[in-house]
């Protein structure tokens, strides 16, 4: 019988999201504050120590890997690595999650390196409003790697669309619209309290999935599909048309209960959940005990037991996490 992880509420977790930097070309006003300080580089795994651990992972099972940041595309040597987990036997689904900056130049080449899917961010299409939600970002550069992305040939592109209330929920219409025209998919996502920011209130911020449903349906027929990538979106067709909706409502409709993912972060702690601190140290693992896989196989399959059952996120208060996204990559 092959190998399975197995939490304590008898989840099977198949699913590995690798955050391989914290850091990022953007500055969303909902992941990082306006001056934020990033890690040191000793303190973040090495690609080596990320290929060991993700290859430990499979072999335990583990055949769906995300990479992850802050911006994944602006590490040093992100190609290479996803080439080389490419190859690995067994891992049947290697994806990606970008802001989009850099796929203009790099989509082919990932391509090629075995990269299946792309979630891309994609918050708004208003030039003006997408400097003001990222800060630093360059709508017209998305724009392109988007157009590149499609091109290359990936299976499926996905837009992840975070809403706020009064800053893009207007919008919602005109990004389906936008993903109906070029033939992907988007999904929208609640925010979720990471980290203290500094520009808006979430609370006040908060547009629930019930909502963007409603005005969608202004426009386009939703038809619920109970297909799944395997991650926490609930699904609908957009009738006529090759594109889905989907919904991830943290908040408003908990998806903890099927929960199949752990996450690894920039700095090797592997975190149980996104919405509470419980976390192993694998980097003091692999750095104390270079190329001990069993070692390793040990202390992933013991930190099994300590996923907690949800996340206790409440939009309302100020946030209990301290950690921001881009240390983990959503
Ligand atoms: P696929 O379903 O594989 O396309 O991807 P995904 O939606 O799981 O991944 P993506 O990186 O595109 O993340 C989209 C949003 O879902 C981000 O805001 C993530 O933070 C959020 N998300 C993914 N997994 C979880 C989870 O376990 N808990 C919570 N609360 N949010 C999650
Ligand atoms: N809440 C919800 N989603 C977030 N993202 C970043 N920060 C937050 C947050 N606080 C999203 C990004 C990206 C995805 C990986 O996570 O927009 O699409
Ligand atoms: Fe960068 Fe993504 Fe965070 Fe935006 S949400 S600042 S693109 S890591």
């Amino acid at each position: 019988k092959p190998l399975q992880l197995i939490d304590r509420f008898g989840r099977v977790v198949n699913y590995l999201r690798v955050s391989i930097t914290d850091r990022c070309d953007f500055r969303c006003v909902y992941c990082m504050a306006e001056d934020m300080v990033f890690l040191p580089r000793s303190q973040i795994l090495s690609l080596e120590e990320i290929r060991f651990i993700c290859e430990t992972f499979i072999e335990l099972g583990v055949g769906k890997i995300r990479i992850t940041g802050g911006e994944p595309l602006v590490r040093k040597g992100a190609l290479g690595l996803l080439h080389d987990l490419g190859r690995v036997p067994g891992l049947n689904e290697l994806v990606l999650t970008s802001n989009g900056s850099h796929l203009a130049e790099m989509a082919d080449d990932l391509k090629a390196a075995g990269v299946k899917r792309i979630n891309i961010s994609l918050d708004t299409l208003d030039p003006a409003k997408f400097k003001e939600l990222t800060r630093t970002g360059d709508l017209a550069q998305v724009l392109r790697g988007i157009e590149k992305a499609r091109t290359a040939g990936f299976q499926r592109i996905k837009l992840n669309a975070v809403i706020l209330k009064n800053r893009n929920h207007q919008e919602v219409c005109d990004l389906v619209q936008f993903a109906v025209e070029h033939g992907i998919d988007i999904s929208f996502i609640e925010e979720m309290p990471l980290g203290t920011v500094n520009n808006h209130h979430r609370g006040d911020a908060f547009y629930p999935s019930d909502l963007i449903r409603q005005d969608l349906q202004q426009r386009f027929m939703l038809e619920a599909v109970a297909d799944s990538t395997g991650g926490p979106s609930a699904y609908y067709r957009v009738a006529g048309s090759d594109s889905k909706v989907g919904f991830i409502s943290p908040h408003s409709a908990n998806f903890c209960g099927t929960c199949n993912r752990v996450r690894l972060t920039a700095e090797g702690r592997l975190l149980l959940c996104l919405g509470n601190e419980h976390s192993v140290d694998l980097k003091q693992i692999v750095r104390e005990h270079p190329g001990d896989k069993a070692l390793l196989k040990q202390a992933i399959v013991e930190a099994m037991q300590s996923k907690p059952e949800k996340h206790e996120f409440n939009i309302h208060e100020q946030p209990v996490i301290l950690r921001h996204m881009n240390a983990t990559g959503g």
